[in-house]
């Protein structure tokens, strides 16, 4: 079967215009596929580039970007503005400057109903519940400056997914929480792709996170993907150089036991995870 999305580009900036080189990736339905590379490595290029919406930038993409059966690239704005928010849902990773600080949480969740609604609204209180939000009136009259980081995080969430895209594309979506808060927003987005079949590119700089629930992982490197694979295979036997540093970089996992399953892995991760949100409660000035 075809992937969701199958791409394969060279993105840049005037001055910077070999960001991407050549990057190809896939996603099947329902996939989750994390990337990974460090800072200025082009993850957020690239998760602009596959929305078009790079031009925003000043940049430029070349190449091909196959999504559910059509070419991006030869889409018109009309075309892409319907596709953005309906079939691909995108989270950011600042929260609070996603937000329209103006208006309430309630007008800016109707609004992003209205942009693709094909019914009337209604008050998405199963949906915000299911992001782990107290879904109550008094929560949807506040404004972005009345609730927490962690709750921003949510309410972006609920927005990207309100019309249960078959593609979201994560951008560091949980670098901005403490750990707990991290750890919760990665089981909801889990929880999202298992219960809405909906495929997730996640971007992060933490293989950490990215291990603890994508299925397989590419790692992004001085503008190439230099290793793409399943994360447990990844994470044992990882080919690469770049990759082997990251790896090697991660506390307590043992990178000669080349047995290790995915799932030994993911239940480790977890406990890790677990163990340094702890030590956050513990010391919350220490990182
Ligand atoms: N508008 C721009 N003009 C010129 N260069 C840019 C522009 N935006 C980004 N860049 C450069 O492109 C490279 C990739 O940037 P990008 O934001 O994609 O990195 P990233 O991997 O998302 O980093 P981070 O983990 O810090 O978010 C960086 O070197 C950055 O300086
Ligand atoms: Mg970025």
């Amino acid at each position: 079967m075809e992937p969701l999305l199958s791409l394969r580009i060279s993105a840049g900036y005037p001055g910077r215009p070999a960001v991407l080189q050549d990057v190809a990736l896939d996603l099947e339905a329902g996939g989750t596929l994390g990337l990974v590379g460090q800072s200025g490595s082009g993850k957020s290029t690239l998760a602009l580039a596959i929305l078009r919406l790079l031009h925003l930038k000043g940049g430029r993409t070349e190449g091909r970007i196959q999504f559910a059966g059509r070419d991006l690239t030869e889409c018109g704005e009309r075309e892409m503005r319907r596709l953005r928010g309906r079939e691909i849902g995108l989270v950011l990773q600042s929260a609070s400057s996603s937000l329209n600080p103006a208006l309430r949480i309630g007008t800016q969740l109707r609004e992003a109903w209205r942009a693709h609604a094909d019914s009337a609204w209604e008050k998405p209180f199963e949906l915000l519940q299911s992001v782990g939000l107290h879904a109550d009136d008094a929560f949807l009259r506040r404004l972005p400056g009345e609730i927490s980081v962690g709750q921003a995080q949510r309410v972006l969430i609920a927005m990207a997914v309100l019309h249960r895209p078959s593609l979201l594309i994560a951008d560091e979506p949980t670098s901005a929480l403490d750990l707990i808060t991290q750890a919760e927003v990665l089981r909801l987005l889990a929880a999202l792709n298992r219960e809405r079949n909906m495929a997730t590119l996640f971007i992060s700089h933490d293989l950490l996170s990215i291990a603890s629930y994508c299925r397989r992982v590419a790692i992004l490197h001085e503008g190439r993907i230099v290793e793409c694979g399943e994360t447990g295979r990844i994470f044992s036997q990882p080919a690469h150089p770049y990759t082997r540093r990251l790896v090697e970089a991660l506390p307590r996992i043992p990178l000669a036991a080349s047995s290790l399953n995915l799932a030994t892995l993911a239940a480790r991760l977890e406990e890790d995870l677990a163990q340094r949100a702890a030590a956050d409660v513990v010391h919350p000035q220490a990182e």
